[in-house]
């Protein structure tokens, strides 16, 4: 093990006072704002590769201890800023194939209902995927991480939904475990989506009856996915089906999240509260009991402000959530259909623009409350002595320039 320290950052946000508040009600004094600080940490190495490990200690530079006075230094000269590793908690991201004449039907005034329902949509990605090799699906989605890595996102989910047999499922999860030996700077956390459409050509109950009764024991004895998601909505999968699959997932291993409340109100939210799941995501016609028993629970509300600005549709409440004391995380969703896009920095943007976010809310919910949809809270999230040292060294001197400047 060898140590390393990074000195005069401009600014070393460490999140401590959100994790003391568990990511609800966040305001600037609970950032942690240390100007020009610097940073010691541990690093080993990884398939070959040299790794930051954990963080050993933060604070301001001129009070480093003399224990750190001989570690090797790398000198900020007060340019740029070091904050958590930032998490993005919710991508569709290993996909194949091309929705652009989707997207100009859109633009033409079809709604994405309406291309659903002919067939198109998620099912036009399901086609792609299944024809692809395991290996070109590697290429396209290292090609993404790469990008979202030089964005400061150190943290992904990734979800399965666009094989929608077991075996295809299976593939697409294999290839995540690829990505993860590819990429051992990141944490890749993959999630089960089998139940995001129903594939054509099969009956709806017997392939809830697959899933529950096949793909997730095989997944679970296999160790192959870390979460488990359904898309509950009208047109693809009631509470009812949505209940069942994710009692089945927790049976094996498999905390729970929802896509809910997106398209329609189903009372979604509340499921997932019910269910004690990690996140319930999108939220866009989340109803007013719905924000009652998220602020009454554990649950992360995951919003998603690019797909709402990419379907032109309204945006979820964010300021209701947040008022009413709802821990909210901020995630691309990347994917081909509803948000062509692997920015993390321009869905905050999106958030402050648009769902009136504040600066320390997007902070917190793209750290603290990000790991927690995905269960990392303990470890990530925040920079603390202890936390993992997957920290982001900004190429600006504050953490705000990362969405004030848009589309770097
Ligand atoms: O999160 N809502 C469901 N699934 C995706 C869209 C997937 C697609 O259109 O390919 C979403 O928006
Ligand atoms: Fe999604």
């Amino acid at each position: 093990m060898t140590f390393e320290a990074l000195v005069h950052a401009s600014e070393v946000i460490t999140g401590r006072g959100v994790r003391l508040k568990d990511g609800k009600r966040i305001t600037d004094e609970d950032l942690g704002r240390i100007p020009d600080g610097a940073i010691v940490y541990s690093r080993h190495s990884v398939a070959g590769q040299s790794v930051p490990k954990k963080v050993e200690w933060v604070g301001p530079t001129e009070e480093l201890p003399k224990k750190w006075s001989e570690v090797p230094k790398t000198d900020l000269k007060r340019k740029r800023a070091i904050v958590p590793g930032l998490i993005d908690c919710h991508t569709h991201l290993v996909f194949a194939g091309d929705r652009s004449a989707e997207f100009a039907a859109r633009c033409g005034g079809a709604s994405y209902e309406e291309i659903a329902q002919k067939g198109g949509g998620i099912l036009t990605t399901v086609k792609a995927t299944r024809a692809a090799s395991e290996a070109r699906l590697i290429r396209l989605a290292s090609a993404r991480l790469r990008e979202v890595y030089r964005r400061g996102v150190r943290t992904v989910e990734l979800k399965t939904g666009y094989g929608l047999t077991a075996e295809s499922e299976i593939k697409t999860l294999r290839v995540i475990q690829a990505l993860r030996r590819k990429f051992p700077k990141m944490t890749l956390k993959a999630t089960y989506l089998g139940a995001h459409a129903v594939p054509s050509g099969v009956d709806r109950s017997e392939y809830i009856r697959k899933i529950v009764e096949e793909t997730l024991p095989a997944i679970g004895r296999q160790n192959l996915a870390d979460t488990c998601d359904v898309f509950v909505d009208e047109g693809y999968f009631t509470r009812d089906e949505g209940r069942a699959i994710l009692l089945a997932a927790q049976r094996h291993g498999l905390p729970a999240k929802i896509h809910a409340d997106e398209m329609t109100n189903t009372e979604a939210a509340t499921l997932a509260v019910e269910l004690g799941a990690l996140s319930a995501d999108h939220l866009l016609k989340i109803s007013d009991s719905g924000i009652q028993s998220l602020s009454r629970s554990s649950t992360v509300a995951v919003l998603l402000p690019g797909t709402a600005f990419y379907l032109k549709a309204h945006q979820a409440p964010a300021r209701k959530l947040l008022d009413a004391g709802v821990r909210v995380a901020l995630a691309t969703d990347f994917n081909p259909g509803t948000f062509m896009c692997s920015s993390l920095p321009v869905v905050m943007t999106l958030a402050a623009l648009y769902l009136g976010m504040t600066c320390p809310e997007i902070f917190a919910a793209v750290t603290y409350n990000g790991a927690k949809a995905l269960g990392l809270e303990a470890h990530k999230g925040t920079l603390e002595p202890g936390s993992d040292a997957d920290f982001w060294v900004l190429p600006f001197r504050k953490f705000e320039e990362s969405y004030y400047r848009f589309a770097w």
